[in-house]
């Protein structure tokens, strides 16, 4: 269960900041952590939340952000709170005309969808990309990138008719509504047989071979969640066939220096489009911290669309 409790405030070290939180993003991650079958990696703190925006209040040594900065932080932990210590290095400034809600949306799913989609899935201008679970704060994010960066052709899973129209509005295709419909089938009759050059899949098992199945001669599937299961058993001929790569990564565990050199393309190349309103996070709802086992209730169940922001 969650409770709220009082902690000491912390105090930043080498290379740290102290972030008064103004908002902090909830993730999938964080009810995993709470049911005890994800433990915050070592160093880490042991209250959850992966991201947050708000003002810098307190600096450690070696740092380029000043009292009084606002940002927005990937962090390993400790975001449901009033105060939280982020690496200077995976801070990012708030995008102008975003607030702390929106920009505590970004860090956890725009850092995984840059690494994923366009780093381990190569995804190339004009490619087909098929993202699962499109109505999600990972997929809502996948569809406008891909979108806005590569000009891809992009279609989504989901898993019912209000998720599969915000999937198209938001840019997508074709939504395909995975209760009523087998999607490897509608995507190939969608693509004329050829199939997608890249998936965004968080399924994992139950997927996989219907995954390899999907994707088009020398496609890519990018595995970050196996939230169907994670084991598969799966004809592997099609792999050579079509010479399929199978990858995939997660976030949390990465070097602190490869989440700042995520953190460096995101300023450079997604900043601007946020700030020219061409990519937006989507907030499902935002609710006061005390009510954080709503939110995972929420998610939980999959009711939302988009992200859920918890403000102390
Ligand atoms: N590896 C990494 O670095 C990394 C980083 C961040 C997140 N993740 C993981 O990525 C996953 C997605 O994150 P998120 O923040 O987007 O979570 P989310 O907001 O809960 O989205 C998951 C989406 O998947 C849909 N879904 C559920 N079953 C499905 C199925 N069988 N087929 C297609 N869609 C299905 C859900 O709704 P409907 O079924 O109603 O459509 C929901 O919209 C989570 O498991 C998260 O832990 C991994």
């Amino acid at each position: 269960m969650l409770k709220l409790s009082r902690r000491p405030r912390p105090k930043p070290g080498y290379g740290e900041v102290l972030v008064q939180v103004k908002a902090c993003g909830v993730n999938r991650p964080d009810i995993l952590q709470r049911k005890g079958l994800y433990p915050p990696p070592p160093g880490a703190s042991d209250i959850p939340g992966l991201e947050v925006a708000g003002t810098i209040c307190e600096v450690g040594k070696n740092v380029k952000w000043r009292v009084g900065d606002k940002v927005c932080a990937l962090i390993a932990g400790g975001g449901y709170a009033e105060y939280c210590l982020a690496p200077a290095q995976t801070c990012l400034p708030i995008p102008q005309g975003l607030d702390f809600i929106q920009a505590a949306a970004l860090p956890e799913a725009f850092f995984t969808v840059w690494t994923n989609l366009f780093e381990r899935g190569r995804l190339k201008m004009g490619e087909r990309l098929l993202v699962h679970g499109g109505a999600g704060g990972i997929g809502t994010t996948a569809i406008q990138l891909a979108g806005a960066l590569r000009r891809a052709e992009v279609y989504a899973t989901c898993g019912s008719e209000a998720k599969r129209s915000f999937c198209e509005a938001l840019g997508a295709r074709k939504a395909i509504n995975y209760q009523q419909e087998d999607f490897t089938e509608r995507l190939l009759e969608l693509t004329a047989s050829e199939g997608v050059d890249v998936i965004l899949d968080i399924i994992g098992g139950p997927y996989l071979q219907a995954n390899l199945k999907s994707l088009a001669t020398d496609g890519r599937l990018v595995i970050i969640a196996v939230q169907g299961g994670a084991k598969s058993e799966i004809h592997l001929p099609c792999i050579f066939l079509k010479r399929l790569t199978v990858t995939g990564s997660t976030l949390r565990n990465r070097r602190l220096t490869d989440k700042a050199a995520i953190a460096r393309k995101l300023l450079k190349h997604v900043w601007p489009l946020l700030e020219r309103r061409e990519v937006r996070p989507i907030i499902y709802t935002t609710l006061p911290l005390e009510q954080a086992a709503e939110a995972h209730r929420i998610l939980e169940n999959y009711e939302h669309i988009g992200k859920i922001v918890l403000v102390p």
